[in-house]
C-alpha cells in the first residue's frame, strides 16, 4: 500500500481504474484533472476526510490493489474529533471566498448572456465585451492576482495543486481571447463554445478552492502568516487601480435584465 501511496493519482487510476469511483464516491474528483501526478497520499491528505471515512475509503482501495491480501490500514488522527463540517476560514480567505460570490453570479448569467447573443447589433457587442471586462478585470486581475502574486507564494508552487489552480487560470484566459477573436469574425457558435467552457471551469475550479485548497491552506498557515497575508490583501487591492464595485453593478444590472432579481 506504501508504494502505491506515493505513487501519482493517474498511474494509480490507469491500473486500477476502480479506484476513481470510490474517490469520486468521497468527493475526489481526481479523474478529470489534467495533471494527475499528485500523489495519492497527498490527495488523502489534502481532502481532510472525516477519519471514519478515511479509513474506510483507504480500506476499500486497498482491496481494489491487493484483492487477495489483507491490509492493515492505520487509524487516522485527527486533532479535533470529526463533527460534519462547516468551513471556518480566516480573514483572507473568506475574503477570497466572498470574492467568489460575484464570480458565481456572474458564471450564473453565462446561458443567459449566450441565449441572448447578438454580434450584428452594437449594444449586443457591448455587453460581451463588458462581461470580458468582468473576467479580464475582476475574476482575473482583481482576484486570481491575489492567488497567484500572494497567496500561492506562501506554498511550494511545485506541489500539484497549484500547478491545477495556475492551468486554471490559464485555461480561462485562452478561453477569454478565444471569445474577443471569435466576437472579431462574429462566429456566435465560437463565443458561446467558448463562454460554456470558461462556466464549466469556472463552477468548478471555485469549487476546489472553496472546498479543498483554501481550508488545506488554513490549517497550514501560522496565525502570524495569516496576518501577514491579509495585509498584503488589503495592498493589492489599493494598488489595483479600479472600484470593483462597479462590477457589482454590473451583474446587478444583468440579473435585472435575465432574471429579473430585485438588484
Ligand atoms: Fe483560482
Ligand atoms: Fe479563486
Amino acid at each position: 500500500m506504501e508504494a502505491n501511496l506515493n505513487k501519482g493519482i493517474r498511474e494509480v487510476i490507469d491500473e486500477f481504474p476502480a479506484v476513481e469511483k470510490i474517490l469520486d464516491e468521497y468527493g475526489i474528483a481526481c479523474g478529470p484533472c489534467s495533471v494527475g501526478t499528485c500523489l495519492l497520499k497527498d490527495i488523502v491528505g489534502i481532502h481532510d476526510l472525516p477519519a471514519d471515512k478515511e479509513q474506510e475509503m483507504m480500506a476499500r482501495i486497498a482491496k481494489i490493489i491487493y484483492p487477495d491480501e489483507v491490509i492493515e490500514i492505520p487509524q487516522v488522527k485527527r486533532k479535533v474529533e470529526d463533527q460534519p463540517k462547516e468551513i471556518k476560514y480566516s480573514p483572507p480567505m473568506k475574503k477570497l471566498v466572498d470574492e467568489h460570490v460575484l464570480i458565481k453570479r456572474w458564471v450564473a448569467l453565462i446561458p443567459e448572456v449566450i441565449n441572448n447573443l447578438n454580434v450584428e447589433s452594437k449594444e449586443g457587442r457591448q455587453l460581451l465585451l463588458d462581461g470580458v471586462d468582468f473576467i479580464r478585470s475582476y475574476a482575473d486581475k482583481y482576484h486570481h492576482a491575489k492567488e497567484e502574486e500572494v497567496l500561492f507564494k506562501y506554498f511550494d508552487e511545485d506541489l500539484d495543486i497549484l500547478k491545477v489552480m495556475h492551468e486554471d487560470h490559464e485555461r480561462g484566459r485562452s478561453h477569454v481571447r478565444t471569445i474577443l477573436e471569435a466576437l472579431e469574425r462574429k462566429d456566435k457558435a465560437a463565443i458561446a463554445e467558448h463562454l460554456n467552457a470558461y462556466r464549466e471551469l469556472l463552477k468548478e475550479h471555485i469549487k476546489k478552492e472553496d472546498e479543498i485548497l483554501y481550508p488545506w491552506m488554513d490549517r497550514n498557515l501560522s496565525d502570524t502568516q495569516i496576518g501577514e497575508l491579509f495585509s498584503e490583501f488589503n495592498t493589492t487591492d489599493e494598488q489595483i487601480g479600479f472600484s470593483p464595485d462597479k462590477y457589482e453593478v454590473f451583474i446587478n444590472h444583468l440579473e435585472k435584465k435575465y432574471l429579473q432579481k430585485e438588484a
